[in-house]
């Protein structure tokens, strides 16, 4: 049976990561009605991705006889100033969602719980690679700043991100 603590923990990442989906649908949203359809592709893509992490949590919760306890989901900004401001807010809030996954994996090693451990060695992966890929968008758009062919470019560059999920290995 798994340790209250840990339960507690796992379902407000669940939360966290819900919100998370929130906040990219938002930024989705904000970009399609600003006309950059390749970051709102890119930010439904990410969107989704943060579902998948919920339910990655949520399976993992049910099959450790966790019991699973929804809280209401925060409601997120509706609008940014640029697309720069976006996406350095998303960057932040991966750094965030890194330490909380960090602070689990603290948890759970105080607990000798090393299934959830092992569970979060996946995230812990995952959050690098969220981190990277945002930090490099931010770091293009700084480069582009107002130019409006720098940023049309961009946006059609990051149009190409899948749009469909694929299966990542485990
Ligand atoms: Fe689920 Fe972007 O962390």
């Amino acid at each position: 049976m798994i340790k209250e603590n840990i339960e507690k923990s796992i379902n407000e990442q669940i939360n966290a990561e819900l919100y998370s989906a929130y906040l990219y649908l938002s930024m989705a949203a904000d970009f399609a009605d600003k006309g950059y359809e390749g970051m709102e592709q890119w930010m439904r893509a990410q969107a989704r991705e943060e579902k998948e992490h919920t339910m990655r949590f949520f399976d993992y919760l049910q099959e450790r006889g966790g019991r699973i306890k929804l809280e209401a989901i925060e409601k997120p900004k509706e609008e940014w100033e640029s697309p720069l401001e976006a996406f350095e807010e998303a960057l932040e809030h991966e750094k965030y969602v890194t330490e909380r996954i960090n602070e689990m994996a603290d948890m759970a090693e105080k607990e000798k719980d090393r299934a959830t451990l092992n569970m979060l060695q996946w995230f812990i992966d995952e959050q690098v690679e969220e981190e990277d890929s945002t930090e490099n968008i931010v770091n293009k758009l700084k480069m582009v700043k107002d130019s409006p062919s720098g940023l049309m470019m961009l946006d059609s560059k990051l149009g190409e991100r899948p749009t469909e999920s694929v299966e990542k290995e485990e």
